[in-house]
């Protein structure tokens, strides 16, 4: 399998009033194309911190990112970045609001726009294209920041608890949507979660973090054997439980 994505060797320290936080340490990962990863582990353990090194937003104290075999260093025009908020504008109608990427990178273009207009219609939100976020669900306001995201054409996705704000229900649906739509861009995915059933129904590997300072403590693949492999069907297999318990024993240790 082809490497997209290489973390190698990360420490961070923060320095605050009270003296240094170290909050990540000798972090090592890669991920394949097309694979989706999934990090967890304790509150405060580094894994927002991890995510905004490998976005370029944060400085990293030691290590190494390399996006397709590339040492990156500052915001890589390859990533897209999904937090809990949705952050729309809820001044600009829909289209406005998932042409905005593309805007501040000086890439509006007639190719671009049709291009948008492709993923809105796709992923059935074009009839809403005039409509203002407010009038959009939680759901569909969440689909709309990913069309948003898509539209730079990343080659990875970065998600930092991008479903936490939506009720239950509505986060089962969503995240069954969206990663179908990954799956059919083709878009690599490395998403932060509390949730361990989202990471178990959406991940080929899940990370654990130990806490902080984070470090990988281990690294489940996960593999449900399932053709045409959604999260909700994941969550009804027999593996499901076994992987929960697993993972779920993971996080509880304490050491
Ligand atoms: N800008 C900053 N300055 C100083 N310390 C920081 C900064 N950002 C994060 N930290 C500290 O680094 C550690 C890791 O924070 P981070 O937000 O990465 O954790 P997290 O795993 O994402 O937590 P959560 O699960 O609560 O979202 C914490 O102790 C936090 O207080
Ligand atoms: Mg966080």
């Amino acid at each position: 399998m082809e490497k997209i994505l290489e973390v190698k060797n990360i420490s961070k320290k923060y320095q605050n009033q009270n003296g240094e936080v170290i909050a990540l340490e000798n972090v090592n990962f890669r991920v394949n194309k097309g694979e989706f990863v999934s990090i967890i582990g304790p509150s405060g353990c580094g894994k927002s911190t991890l995510l905004s090194i490998i976005a370029g937003l944060e400085e990293k104290t030691i290590g190494e990112i390399y996006i397709e075999g590339e040492e990156t260093t500052g915001i890589s025009n390859k990533i897209g970045y999904m937090l809990q908020r949705d952050c729309l504008l809820e001044w600009r109608d829909i289209l406005s609001n998932t042409m905005f990427g593309l805007e501040i990178k000086n890439n509006k273009n007639d190719e671009s726009k049709k291009y948008v207009e492709e993923l809105l219609k796709k992923y059935n939100l074009y009839e809403f294209k005039d409509k203002y976020p407010s009038e959009l669900s939680g759901g569909m306001r969440q689909r709309v920041a990913l069309i948003r995201t898509l539209a730079i054409k990343p080659k990875i996705l970065l998600l930092d608890e991008a479903f936490s704000a939506l009720d239950y229900q509505t986060r089962i649906i969503v995240t069954d949507d969206i990663y179908n739509i990954l799956r059919k861009e083709n878009i690599t995915a490395i998403m932060v979660t509390h949730d361990i059933s989202e990471a178990i129904s959406m991940s080929d590997r899940v990370l654990v973090l130990s806490k902080r300072p984070g470090t990988i403590r281990d690294i489940h693949k996960i593999d449900f054997e399932i053709e045409n492999r959604t999260p909700l069907n994941c969550r009804e297999s027999p593996k499901f439980s076994k992987y929960f318990n697993t993972l779920w024993k993971e996080l509880g240790v304490d050491d």
